[in-house]
């Protein structure tokens, strides 16, 4: 309603502070989302649109936190205390001069999220779990520089790694691979989410519905909420200049979840059964979309 309104002259210098004329910026941007808000849909507002400034501070991060993941990737090993990958990542981050997103966030106590087979998300660093051969684990990262947020997550698998739990890992990363394909301007979230979803159903897996993605640069986790339980059509409408995460939680059995009593964070699925993530932020072009943190 305001947003796409935003009372500026249009020889205004822009509110990107590309220091041209609105006019000559993103006073078009902003007529076509009125277009498509008087159509009914559901639009950014203009604070999710990152400004070029913004975009390159993300990016900034962003390299942070492939470096952390690049360097887990190197260390990650049968034998591993899930502890030392949260050692590593804390290491390579603040060498950076960068802090973990993830620390004290909420109450959260460590630097990552290290998820191993049936646990879907926030599994804790801990001394007490040593990855073992045929483990599959996400390590999910965020990192804070200079005051941008970049989150993104990997699976790893340890050692020989069952036929069926290699499945779910590759399905699980296909899904985000089409995720990021089905980024455009003016489609909607869930014509993203209905791709990621289909293709985890068509190979027998299930999605995790409670948990999806979330703007984030700014802030570690800002709107949009991102489903991959959605319709084609529905959801907030991509539009240059959004960032946000694509990361489906797939299950191998069943979608439904429970959380961990004792210490309030880890998410289990439900029926026992394994699950994998993969989590990347996008940014949308105008064209497509870009892949800022993987
Ligand atoms: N990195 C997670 C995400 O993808 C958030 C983890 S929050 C934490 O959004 F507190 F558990 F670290
Ligand atoms: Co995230």
């Amino acid at each position: 309603m305001e947003y796409t309104n935003p009372k500026m002259g249009r020889n205004e210098l822009c509110w990107c502070g590309s220091g041209k004329k609105y006019k000559k910026c993103h006073m078009p941007l902003d007529l076509k989302i009125d277009e498509y808000e008087e159509q009914g849909y559901e639009v950014p507002e203009r604070a999710i649109i990152k400004t070029p400034e913004e975009i390159a501070g993300i990016k900034e991060s962003a390299k942070i936190n492939i470096a952390a993941l690049d360097a887990v990737a190197e260390k990650i090993h049968p034998g591993m205390a899930t502890i030392e990958i949260d050692d590593l990542v804390y290491d390579v981050v603040t060498k950076a001069g960068a802090i973990p997103a993830d620390l004290n966030y909420e109450g959260y106590p460590k630097s990552v999220c290290t998820s191993v087979n049936n646990e879907v998300c926030h599994g804790i660093p801990s001394e007490d779990v040593i990855l073992k051969d045929g483990d599959i684990v996400n390590v999910d990262m965020s990192t804070i520089y200079k005051g941008y947020y970049s989150d993104s997550s990997r699976m790893f698998m340890i050692g020989d790694v069952s036929e069926e739990n290699q499945k779910l890992v590759r399905v699980a990363k296909e899904c985000v691979d089409l995720g990021v394909k089905a980024v455009k301007p003016w489609k909607t979230l869930g014509d993203m989410g209905d791709v990621v979803h289909r293709h985890a159903v068509e190979n027998g897996c299930s999605v995790v519905w409670e948990f999806g993605g979330h703007g984030c640069g700014c802030e570690f986790h800002e709107d949009p909420f991102v489903s991959y339980v959605s319709k084609p059509g529905e959801e907030m409408l991509m539009v240059p200049g959004m960032c946000f995460t694509i990361e489906p939680m797939i299950n191998l059995g069943r979608p439904e979840i429970k959380v961990d009593e004792k210490n309030g964070w880890t998410v289990y699925t439900r029926d026992g059964s394994m699950s994998a993530q993969w989590e990347v932020q996008a940014l949308v072009t105008e064209d497509g979309c870009e892949v800022l943190a993987y």
